[in-house]
């Protein structure tokens, strides 16, 4: 019998403790999360990338009076950004969440098909996307997505696109 134990890397700290640029990106994120579509949930979700060439996109969830048809906020910011600048990394994700009258005390942490996805841009342009997960009372900050998909599917994606013609 082995054993495999598997650790997250996460450095916690408060507002205060970050630079100028990581506020800012907060304040992005915070900014996206006000202006979410969600008459289902009221839970506003705001997401804030920081691309290679400087360039900050912002995404909040839109949801549907058919459930599934909504879109989580980092999707839609990364799916934009990838739609937009399809050859610029995405540095930085800042994430924040918005619940009756209130930013989230703790940080918010995305969902596991946002992660999937996170991971596929992460992949793509093979650079590590720092998180930025905003809580009033406390801010996680992750070196990658790599830390919360940990034995995810498709982490080395090269066979899939070299075995497309056999
Ligand atoms: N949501 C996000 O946008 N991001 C997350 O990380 C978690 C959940 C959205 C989906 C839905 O519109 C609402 O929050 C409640 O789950």
């Amino acid at each position: 019998m082995e054993y495999l134990k598997i650790v997250t890397k996460i450095t916690i700290c408060s507002y205060e403790e970050l630079n100028s640029e990581e506020k800012k990106m907060i304040e992005a994120a915070k900014d996206a999360a006000k202006k979410a579509y969600a008459p289902y949930s009221n839970f506003q979700v705001g997401a804030a990338a920081f691309l290679e060439n400087g360039t900050i996109i912002t995404g909040n969830n839109q949801e549907n009076v058919a459930y599934p048809s909504g879109l989580c906020a980092e999707r839609t910011a990364v799916f934009y950004a990838n739609a937009q600048y399809p050859d610029q990394a995405v540095q930085l994700l800042a994430i924040a969440a918005f619940f009756k009258g209130e930013f989230l005390e703790m940080p918010i942490t995305p969902c596991g098909a946002c992660r999937q996805v996170l991971m596929e841009t992460e992949n793509l342009f093979g650079k590590p996307i720092n998180l930025l997960l905003y809580g009033t009372k406390k801010i996680y900050k992750i070196g990658s997505v790599k830390e919360l998909l940990p034995l995810c599917f498709g982490e080395d994606l090269a066979p899939f696109r070299f075995n497309i013609d056999g």
